[in-house]
């Protein structure tokens, strides 16, 4: 479990961008090679258009050119929502961790956060 990561992401939750919600969150994502990329969640005044903090670390290591197998780890300040499980199962991170809703650290793999997952038939 990555403390370390979370820590990274309570870290950069400040600089999100939620007036509407109020609800700063924070994401940590690290790459096999060691680099690490933070994001935040930005909301929009037509609420819907808003985008989570580990859509927005994702995006910006896909942006430098890694690809789904290439994150090993991610740290978010809050349990990822349903749209965000998806996009960890693309990348195939194996240790996800953050603040469960009884306040312990928990790690799981993408996989265990979304069991029998939708994916595209072969
Ligand atoms: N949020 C995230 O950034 N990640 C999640 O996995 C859960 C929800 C954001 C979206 C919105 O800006 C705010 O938290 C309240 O839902």
């Amino acid at each position: 479990m990555s403390r370390e990561l979370y820590d990274r992401a309570v870290a950069i939750s400040e600089r999100a961008y939620a007036p509407y919600s109020k609800y700063l969150v924070g994401a940590a994502v690290q790459t096999r090679d060691g680099k690490i990329f933070e994001g935040v969640n930005v909301e929009n005044a037509a609420y819907p258009l808003g985008v989570c903090a580990e859509k927005s670390a994702l995006v910006k290591a896909v942006s430098e050119g890694y690809r789904p197998g290439d994150i090993a780890a991610i740290g978010i300040t809050a349990s990822p929502c349903g749209g965000c499980r998806q996009w960890l199962y693309e990348f195939g991170i194996d240790e996800v961790t953050f603040l469960s809703s009884r306040g312990e650290l928990v790690t799981y793999s993408a996989a265990d956060l979304l069991p029998e997952t939708w994916d595209l038939p072969a």
